[in-house]
């Protein structure tokens, strides 16, 4: 293992940042005109993240969501991409983000959106949840468990709460086995992250007994979402999470972090 990132996920380095999400996800650091502006018109559908609408929708259809679905979505965020997909395939769900500003948005777009009686949104560090056993059809975590410490114990939650052969969907920033030490530290304290490699979670994936079904590699989704990010800071003078989105724009364009998509089955 890569002394760089060996201790990403063991949770005893005390120099990594208090992953705050009421502070780190506020307004103030994540204005939703950034991701309007990134992802114009349609593709604008209240997500916080670095996916299109059509590929957010794209990632229903892979899993096969159906109306009698039960999705669990970890990082909920602003709502967006779980009333999205509630929308478009009729599924039912229930969103869990540990920034409660974020939990307030997500509960009114439901209620504007007629979406209540298909979709709960609730409070808290997903890792303190605990369903019950094997209650969801399918688990989706869009760019949300990079932030998360103890991704051990968040999978094999999910093991538990996935029904049989249920799938798991995960959306997420890999960086590269040779990044410097020095940038992986800013790039964690900055963008409130516990990076880790490619390698690193395929081995989390199968010590937590999934099975990978799907997987690709978007090289450069970072670099260009960074630098349109970075254009529109400048052009509405935004300094608040200036530093974070340089950090991801510095990594993408050196070939040290790349998004990728997984697809992850219970045996
Ligand atoms: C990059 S945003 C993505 C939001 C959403 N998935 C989307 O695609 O629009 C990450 C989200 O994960 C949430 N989050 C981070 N750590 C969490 C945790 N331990 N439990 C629940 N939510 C968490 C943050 O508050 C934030 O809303």
């Amino acid at each position: 293992m890569n002394d760089n990132l060996s201790n990403s996920n063991n949770g005893n380095r005390n120099s990594l940042p208090n992953n705050n999400m009421d502070i780190f996800y506020a307004q103030s650091n994540h204005n939703p005109e950034m991701h309007k502006y990134i992802f114009q018109g349609s593709e604008y559908i209240g997500q916080l993240d670095f996916w299109s609408a059509t590929e957010i929708k794209e990632f229903g259809q892979l899993l096969g969501f159906e109306c009698k679905s039960l999705v669990l979505d970890i990082g909920s965020g602003l709502g967006g991409p779980i009333c999205y997909l509630s929308r478009t395939y009729g599924c039912n769900a229930i969103g869990v983000d540990a920034c409660l500003q974020n939990v307030e948005i997500s509960k009114e777009r439901a209620r504007s959106l007629k979406l209540e009686q298909k979709i709960s949104f609730l409070f808290g560090d997903i890792i303190n949840f605990d369903f019950e056993s094997e209650k969801f059809d399918f688990i989706i975590s869009i760019d949300s468990i990079v932030h998360i410490r103890n991704r051990k114990k968040l999978l094999e939650k999910c093991y538990n709460w996935l029904k049989p052969n249920g799938k798991f969907l995960i959306a997420l920033e890999c960086v590269k086995k040779d990044t410097p030490k020095d940038l992986i530290y800013r790039r964690n304290k900055l963008g409130a992250v516990y990076c880790d490699c490619y390698e690193n979670y395929i081995l989390l994936f199968k010590d937590a007994k999934f099975s990978i079904i799907y997987e690709k590699r978007y090289v450069n989704k970072r670099r260009d979402f960074s630098a349109s990010a970075l254009q529109w800071m400048d052009n509405n003078g935004q300094i608040n999470g200036r530093e974070s989105m340089e950090m991801i724009k510095v990594l993408s364009e050196k070939g040290y972090a790349e998004e990728y998509l997984f697809i992850i089955q219970k045996n």
